[in-house]
Protein backbone atom coordinates (compact mmCIF):
# COMPACT_ATOMS: atom_id res chain seq x y z
CA UNK A 1 0.00 0.00 0.00
CA UNK A 2 1.30 3.21 -1.14
CA UNK A 3 0.98 6.39 0.85
CA UNK A 4 -0.30 8.53 -2.29
CA UNK A 5 -4.19 8.81 -2.93
CA UNK A 6 -5.32 6.60 -5.60
CA UNK A 7 -7.77 8.96 -6.22
CA UNK A 8 -7.66 12.86 -5.52
CA UNK A 9 -10.62 15.24 -6.31
CA UNK A 10 -10.44 18.70 -5.89
CA UNK A 11 -13.12 21.25 -6.41
CA UNK A 12 -15.53 18.81 -8.32
CA UNK A 13 -18.80 21.06 -9.81
CA UNK A 14 -21.39 20.16 -11.78
CA UNK A 15 -24.29 21.97 -12.30
CA UNK A 16 -27.32 21.57 -15.00
CA UNK A 17 -28.90 24.24 -16.55
CA UNK A 18 -32.57 23.73 -16.72
CA UNK A 19 -35.73 26.53 -17.22
CA UNK A 20 -35.90 26.82 -13.47
CA UNK A 21 -31.99 27.81 -13.13
CA UNK A 22 -28.73 26.20 -12.66
CA UNK A 23 -28.98 23.39 -10.41
CA UNK A 24 -26.06 23.09 -8.63
CA UNK A 25 -25.85 19.10 -8.02
CA UNK A 26 -22.38 18.75 -7.06
CA UNK A 27 -20.80 22.38 -5.31
CA UNK A 28 -16.98 22.42 -4.72
CA UNK A 29 -15.98 18.69 -3.62
CA UNK A 30 -12.61 17.71 -2.59
CA UNK A 31 -11.64 14.37 -1.12
CA UNK A 32 -8.79 11.94 -1.52
CA UNK A 33 -9.02 8.03 -1.41
CA UNK A 34 -6.28 5.97 -0.26
CA UNK A 35 -5.37 2.66 -2.00
CA UNK A 36 -7.06 -0.05 -0.54
CA UNK A 37 -9.19 1.71 1.21
CA UNK A 38 -13.18 1.64 1.02
CA UNK A 39 -14.95 5.08 1.46
CA UNK A 40 -18.57 5.14 2.26
CA UNK A 41 -20.00 8.08 0.55
CA UNK A 42 -23.82 9.04 2.61
CA UNK A 43 -26.31 11.33 2.00
CA UNK A 44 -30.22 12.15 1.99
CA UNK A 45 -31.47 11.41 -1.76
CA UNK A 46 -31.11 14.19 -4.19
CA UNK A 47 -27.58 15.09 -2.03
CA UNK A 48 -25.36 14.56 -5.05
CA UNK A 49 -23.75 11.59 -4.88
CA UNK A 50 -24.31 9.92 -8.29
CA UNK A 51 -23.96 12.90 -9.97
CA UNK A 52 -20.63 13.30 -8.10
CA UNK A 53 -19.58 9.74 -8.83
CA UNK A 54 -21.07 9.97 -12.22
CA UNK A 55 -18.74 13.12 -13.32
CA UNK A 56 -15.71 11.53 -11.80
CA UNK A 57 -15.62 9.33 -14.54
CA UNK A 58 -17.17 10.77 -17.62
CA UNK A 59 -20.41 9.62 -17.24
CA UNK A 60 -22.14 12.67 -16.63
CA UNK A 61 -23.15 14.00 -20.73
CA UNK A 62 -21.44 17.26 -20.86
CA UNK A 63 -23.14 18.17 -24.06
CA UNK A 64 -25.90 20.22 -23.54
CA UNK A 65 -26.54 22.62 -20.89
CA UNK A 66 -24.45 21.02 -18.50
CA UNK A 67 -21.05 22.04 -16.40
CA UNK A 68 -18.76 20.19 -15.07
CA UNK A 69 -15.55 21.41 -13.42
CA UNK A 70 -12.88 20.45 -10.93
CA UNK A 71 -9.72 18.39 -11.18
CA UNK A 72 -9.62 14.43 -10.55
CA UNK A 73 -6.33 12.33 -10.06
CA UNK A 74 -6.35 8.99 -10.82
CA UNK A 75 -2.78 7.85 -9.42
CA UNK A 76 -1.62 11.02 -9.58
CA UNK A 77 -2.65 11.44 -13.73
CA UNK A 78 -4.99 14.31 -14.64
CA UNK A 79 -7.73 12.32 -16.19
CA UNK A 80 -9.83 14.48 -17.36
CA UNK A 81 -6.60 15.36 -19.31
CA UNK A 82 -6.61 12.22 -20.87
CA UNK A 83 -7.25 10.96 -24.82
CA UNK A 84 -10.48 9.46 -25.68
CA UNK A 85 -9.18 6.06 -26.03
CA UNK A 86 -6.69 6.39 -23.48
CA UNK A 87 -9.71 7.21 -21.01
CA UNK A 88 -11.63 4.38 -22.07
CA UNK A 89 -9.08 2.02 -21.93
CA UNK A 90 -8.61 3.33 -17.95
CA UNK A 91 -12.51 2.89 -17.44
CA UNK A 92 -12.37 -0.35 -19.01
CA UNK A 93 -9.30 -1.63 -16.65
CA UNK A 94 -8.87 0.37 -13.90
CA UNK A 95 -12.21 1.24 -12.67
CA UNK A 96 -15.06 -1.20 -12.67
CA UNK A 97 -18.60 0.44 -11.85
CA UNK A 98 -21.60 -1.66 -10.44
CA UNK A 99 -24.85 -0.02 -10.39
CA UNK A 100 -27.99 0.39 -8.40
CA UNK A 101 -30.27 -1.74 -11.10
CA UNK A 102 -28.10 -4.40 -12.67
CA UNK A 103 -30.30 -3.90 -15.50
CA UNK A 104 -28.74 -0.69 -16.67
CA UNK A 105 -25.17 -1.88 -16.99
CA UNK A 106 -26.20 -5.48 -18.57
CA UNK A 107 -27.12 -6.14 -22.37
CA UNK A 108 -30.32 -7.97 -22.52
CA UNK A 109 -29.36 -9.53 -25.69
CA UNK A 110 -26.20 -10.84 -25.03
CA UNK A 111 -25.65 -14.26 -23.46
CA UNK A 112 -23.64 -13.28 -19.51
CA UNK A 113 -20.56 -15.42 -20.03
CA UNK A 114 -19.71 -12.75 -23.42
CA UNK A 115 -20.43 -9.85 -21.54
CA UNK A 116 -18.01 -10.78 -18.59
CA UNK A 117 -15.54 -11.84 -21.56
CA UNK A 118 -15.85 -8.92 -23.22
CA UNK A 119 -14.08 -6.32 -21.52
CA UNK A 120 -11.00 -9.46 -21.25
CA UNK A 121 -10.36 -9.31 -25.08
CA UNK A 122 -10.73 -5.57 -25.26
CA UNK A 123 -8.66 -4.50 -22.20
CA UNK A 124 -6.70 -7.58 -21.57
CA UNK A 125 -5.61 -9.05 -24.85
CA UNK A 126 -7.70 -12.13 -24.07
CA UNK A 127 -8.85 -14.54 -26.87
CA UNK A 128 -12.14 -15.72 -27.16
CA UNK A 129 -11.94 -19.65 -26.10
CA UNK A 130 -9.47 -17.61 -22.72
CA UNK A 131 -12.25 -15.10 -22.25
CA UNK A 132 -14.84 -17.51 -21.78
CA UNK A 133 -12.88 -19.63 -19.44
CA UNK A 134 -11.73 -16.83 -16.97
CA UNK A 135 -15.87 -16.20 -17.40
CA UNK A 136 -16.83 -19.10 -16.11
CA UNK A 137 -14.17 -18.87 -13.38
CA UNK A 138 -15.49 -15.56 -12.57
CA UNK A 139 -18.88 -16.47 -12.59
CA UNK A 140 -17.93 -18.87 -9.90
CA UNK A 141 -16.41 -16.46 -7.65
CA UNK A 142 -19.48 -14.31 -7.57
CA UNK A 143 -20.96 -17.61 -6.12
CA UNK A 144 -22.97 -18.19 -9.08
CA UNK A 145 -24.02 -21.88 -9.03
CA UNK A 146 -24.00 -23.84 -12.37
CA UNK A 147 -21.43 -21.61 -14.16
CA UNK A 148 -20.94 -23.30 -16.74
CA UNK A 149 -24.34 -23.56 -17.74
CA UNK A 150 -25.36 -19.91 -16.29
CA UNK A 151 -22.76 -18.22 -18.76
CA UNK A 152 -24.91 -19.44 -21.50
CA UNK A 153 -27.85 -17.92 -20.30
CA UNK A 154 -28.88 -14.42 -20.75
CA UNK A 155 -29.53 -11.60 -17.95
CA UNK A 156 -33.59 -12.38 -18.27
CA UNK A 157 -33.09 -15.70 -16.97
CA UNK A 158 -31.78 -14.75 -13.76
CA UNK A 159 -33.28 -12.94 -10.78
CA UNK A 160 -32.15 -9.78 -9.24
CA UNK A 161 -29.42 -10.83 -6.54
CA UNK A 162 -27.88 -13.33 -9.84
CA UNK A 163 -27.60 -10.09 -11.59
CA UNK A 164 -26.27 -8.36 -9.77
CA UNK A 165 -23.55 -10.50 -8.72
CA UNK A 166 -23.04 -10.66 -12.95
CA UNK A 167 -22.57 -7.22 -12.94
CA UNK A 168 -19.75 -7.03 -9.99
CA UNK A 169 -18.57 -10.23 -12.31
CA UNK A 170 -18.64 -7.86 -14.87
CA UNK A 171 -16.89 -4.84 -12.83
CA UNK A 172 -13.65 -6.68 -11.70
CA UNK A 173 -12.77 -8.95 -14.85
CA UNK A 174 -10.12 -6.62 -15.81
CA UNK A 175 -9.10 -6.58 -12.14
CA UNK A 176 -9.35 -2.65 -11.42
CA UNK A 177 -7.77 -1.14 -9.20
CA UNK A 178 -10.71 1.22 -8.14
CA UNK A 179 -14.61 -0.62 -7.85
CA UNK A 180 -16.95 1.84 -7.80
CA UNK A 181 -20.50 0.59 -6.74
CA UNK A 182 -23.35 2.95 -6.66
CA UNK A 183 -26.27 1.98 -4.24
CA UNK A 184 -25.23 -1.74 -5.40
CA UNK A 185 -27.99 -3.42 -3.12
CA UNK A 186 -31.07 -0.73 -2.77
CA UNK A 187 -33.06 -2.85 -5.31
CA UNK A 188 -32.31 -6.16 -3.46
CA UNK A 189 -34.37 -8.06 -0.47
CA UNK A 190 -32.11 -7.79 2.99
CA UNK A 191 -30.96 -11.34 2.98
CA UNK A 192 -29.27 -10.71 -0.91
CA UNK A 193 -28.36 -7.34 0.35
CA UNK A 194 -25.82 -8.62 3.11
CA UNK A 195 -24.61 -11.17 0.61
CA UNK A 196 -23.56 -8.82 -2.38
CA UNK A 197 -22.20 -6.59 0.24
CA UNK A 198 -20.03 -9.46 1.48
CA UNK A 199 -19.16 -10.31 -1.92
CA UNK A 200 -17.95 -6.71 -2.67
CA UNK A 201 -15.96 -6.41 0.91
CA UNK A 202 -14.42 -9.62 0.12
CA UNK A 203 -13.29 -9.15 -3.21
CA UNK A 204 -12.08 -6.06 -2.44
CA UNK A 205 -9.80 -7.23 0.46
CA UNK A 206 -8.73 -10.07 -1.72
CA UNK A 207 -7.53 -8.19 -4.52
CA UNK A 208 -6.74 -5.10 -2.47
CA UNK A 209 -9.04 -2.64 -4.14
CA UNK A 210 -10.12 0.73 -3.58
CA UNK A 211 -13.91 1.16 -3.54
CA UNK A 212 -16.43 4.02 -3.29
CA UNK A 213 -19.72 2.92 -1.48
CA UNK A 214 -22.45 5.36 -2.09
CA UNK A 215 -25.25 4.53 0.11
CA UNK A 216 -28.41 6.30 1.81
CA UNK A 217 -28.15 3.75 4.72
CA UNK A 218 -25.60 4.72 7.04
CA UNK A 219 -25.50 1.67 8.61
CA UNK A 220 -24.53 -0.01 5.98
CA UNK A 221 -21.71 2.48 5.49
CA UNK A 222 -20.18 1.93 9.28
CA UNK A 223 -20.05 -1.79 8.58
CA UNK A 224 -18.44 -1.49 5.21
CA UNK A 225 -16.48 1.52 5.00
CA UNK A 226 -13.13 2.79 6.06
CA UNK A 227 -13.65 6.35 5.98
CA UNK A 228 -17.19 7.97 5.42
CA UNK A 229 -17.97 11.31 3.23
CA UNK A 230 -21.03 12.81 4.08
CA UNK A 231 -22.96 15.00 1.35
CA UNK A 232 -25.42 17.22 1.83
CA UNK A 233 -27.42 19.52 -1.21
CA UNK A 234 -24.18 18.85 -3.01
CA UNK A 235 -21.47 19.82 -1.16
CA UNK A 236 -19.51 17.33 1.35
CA UNK A 237 -20.25 18.29 5.08
CA UNK A 238 -18.19 16.09 7.11
CA UNK A 239 -15.61 13.66 6.66
CA UNK A 240 -13.89 11.06 8.88
CA UNK A 241 -12.33 7.21 9.44
CA UNK A 242 -15.70 5.43 9.65
CA UNK A 243 -15.25 4.60 13.88
CA UNK A 244 -14.60 8.47 14.75
CA UNK A 245 -17.67 9.97 12.77
CA UNK A 246 -19.93 7.39 14.42
CA UNK A 247 -17.95 8.09 17.89
CA UNK A 248 -17.96 12.25 17.38
CA UNK A 249 -19.80 13.69 14.70
CA UNK A 250 -19.09 17.23 14.32
CA UNK A 251 -21.23 18.16 11.81
CA UNK A 252 -25.04 18.64 12.80
CA UNK A 253 -26.32 16.99 9.79
CA UNK A 254 -24.42 14.18 10.26
CA UNK A 255 -25.77 13.92 14.32
CA UNK A 256 -29.20 13.99 12.42
CA UNK A 257 -28.66 10.89 10.37
CA UNK A 258 -26.76 9.39 13.35
CA UNK A 259 -29.92 9.66 15.50
CA UNK A 260 -32.40 8.36 12.76
CA UNK A 261 -30.35 4.69 12.79
CA UNK A 262 -32.35 2.19 14.56
CA UNK A 263 -29.81 1.12 17.36
CA UNK A 264 -29.15 -2.78 17.41
CA UNK A 265 -30.00 -2.50 21.24
CA UNK A 266 -33.43 -1.32 20.27
CA UNK A 267 -36.47 -3.76 20.07
CA UNK A 268 -37.52 -4.45 17.01
CA UNK A 269 -40.69 -2.08 16.60
CA UNK A 270 -38.46 1.05 17.33
CA UNK A 271 -39.54 3.66 14.66
CA UNK A 272 -36.81 5.55 12.40
CA UNK A 273 -36.64 9.23 13.68
CA UNK A 274 -37.14 11.15 9.99
CA UNK A 275 -34.65 14.21 10.12
CA UNK A 276 -37.94 17.47 9.48
CA UNK A 277 -38.21 19.57 6.92
CA UNK A 278 -36.79 18.85 3.40
CA UNK A 279 -33.36 19.51 1.47
CA UNK A 280 -32.75 22.53 -0.20
CA UNK A 281 -33.92 23.41 -3.64
CA UNK A 282 -30.53 23.27 -5.76
CA UNK A 283 -31.40 25.63 -8.61
CA UNK A 284 -32.10 28.14 -5.27
CA UNK A 285 -29.43 28.68 -3.18
CA UNK A 286 -28.97 30.99 -0.79
CA UNK A 287 -25.56 32.72 1.17
CA UNK A 288 -25.83 30.35 4.07
CA UNK A 289 -25.59 27.57 5.19
CA UNK A 290 -27.26 24.73 3.41
CA UNK A 291 -28.57 22.86 6.34
CA UNK A 292 -29.53 26.40 8.01
CA UNK A 293 -33.35 25.98 7.82
CA UNK A 294 -33.48 22.23 9.20
CA UNK A 295 -30.83 22.85 12.04
CA UNK A 296 -31.01 23.54 15.56
CA UNK A 297 -28.23 24.73 16.50
CA UNK A 298 -28.41 27.36 13.79
CA UNK A 299 -27.44 31.26 14.62
CA UNK A 300 -27.38 34.30 12.84
CA UNK A 301 -24.01 33.57 11.22
CA UNK A 302 -25.00 30.21 9.64
CA UNK A 303 -28.18 32.45 7.94
CA UNK A 304 -25.17 35.01 5.91
CA UNK A 305 -22.58 32.85 5.22
CA UNK A 306 -21.68 29.80 4.23
CA UNK A 307 -19.38 27.51 5.99
CA UNK A 308 -16.20 25.89 4.20
CA UNK A 309 -14.60 22.30 5.23
CA UNK A 310 -12.40 22.43 7.43
CA UNK A 311 -10.21 19.78 8.68
CA UNK A 312 -8.82 18.90 12.60
CA UNK A 313 -6.53 15.67 12.64
CA UNK A 314 -8.20 14.21 9.50
CA UNK A 315 -11.43 15.01 10.52
CA UNK A 316 -13.25 17.43 8.29
CA UNK A 317 -16.71 19.65 8.85
CA UNK A 318 -18.33 22.40 7.69
CA UNK A 319 -20.18 24.09 10.07
CA UNK A 320 -19.66 27.26 12.71
CA UNK A 321 -20.53 25.93 15.41
CA UNK A 322 -19.09 21.97 15.42
CA UNK A 323 -20.53 19.76 17.80
CA UNK A 324 -18.42 19.25 21.09
CA UNK A 325 -15.62 16.17 21.06
CA UNK A 326 -16.46 14.16 23.69
CA UNK A 327 -13.16 12.93 25.79
N1 LIG B 1 -29.76 15.67 -15.79
C1 LIG B 1 -30.11 16.39 -14.74
N2 LIG B 1 -30.70 17.60 -14.89
C2 LIG B 1 -31.06 18.36 -13.82
N3 LIG B 1 -30.88 17.99 -12.55
C3 LIG B 1 -30.32 16.79 -12.33
C4 LIG B 1 -29.91 15.92 -13.40
N4 LIG B 1 -29.36 14.79 -12.85
C5 LIG B 1 -29.44 14.95 -11.52
N5 LIG B 1 -30.01 16.13 -11.19
C6 LIG B 1 -30.23 16.66 -9.86
O1 LIG B 1 -29.02 16.62 -9.15
C7 LIG B 1 -29.26 16.39 -7.77
C8 LIG B 1 -28.38 15.28 -7.27
O2 LIG B 1 -28.81 14.05 -7.82
P1 LIG B 1 -28.13 12.66 -7.49
O3 LIG B 1 -28.77 11.67 -8.40
O4 LIG B 1 -26.67 12.79 -7.55
O5 LIG B 1 -28.57 12.40 -5.99
P2 LIG B 1 -28.23 11.16 -5.07
O6 LIG B 1 -27.56 11.69 -3.85
O7 LIG B 1 -27.52 10.13 -5.85
O8 LIG B 1 -29.68 10.66 -4.65
P3 LIG B 1 -30.26 9.15 -4.49
O9 LIG B 1 -29.90 8.73 -3.09
O10 LIG B 1 -31.73 9.34 -4.66
O11 LIG B 1 -29.66 8.30 -5.55
C9 LIG B 1 -30.74 16.10 -7.63
O12 LIG B 1 -31.37 17.27 -7.16
C10 LIG B 1 -31.17 15.79 -9.02
O13 LIG B 1 -32.50 16.17 -9.22
S1 LIG C 1 -23.30 26.11 10.11
FE1 LIG C 1 -25.00 26.63 11.43
S2 LIG C 1 -26.85 25.93 10.35
FE2 LIG C 1 -25.08 24.96 9.38
S3 LIG C 1 -24.94 23.00 10.42
FE3 LIG C 1 -23.57 24.40 11.53
S4 LIG C 1 -24.86 25.24 13.16
FE4 LIG C 1 -26.23 24.28 11.70
MG1 LIG D 1 -27.95 8.20 -6.45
Amino acid sequence: MSDRPILSVRDARVGFNTARGTVRAVDGVSFDLGAGRTLGIVGESGSGKSVLVRSLIGLVSTTTGVEVEGQVLFEGGDIRKLAPAEFRGLLGRDIGIVFQDPMTSLNPVMKIGRQIGEGLRLNRGFDRSAADRRSVELLAEVGIPEPERRAGQYPHEMSGGMRQRVAIAIAIACAPKLLIADEPTTALDVTVQRQILDLLQREQRQRGMSMILITHDLGVAASRADDIMVMYAGRAVETAPTREIFRTPRMPYTEALLRSLPRLSDRTHTRLTAIPGRPPDLARRTGGCAFAPRCSYRTERCDGEQPALIREDGHGFACFHPLAMRT
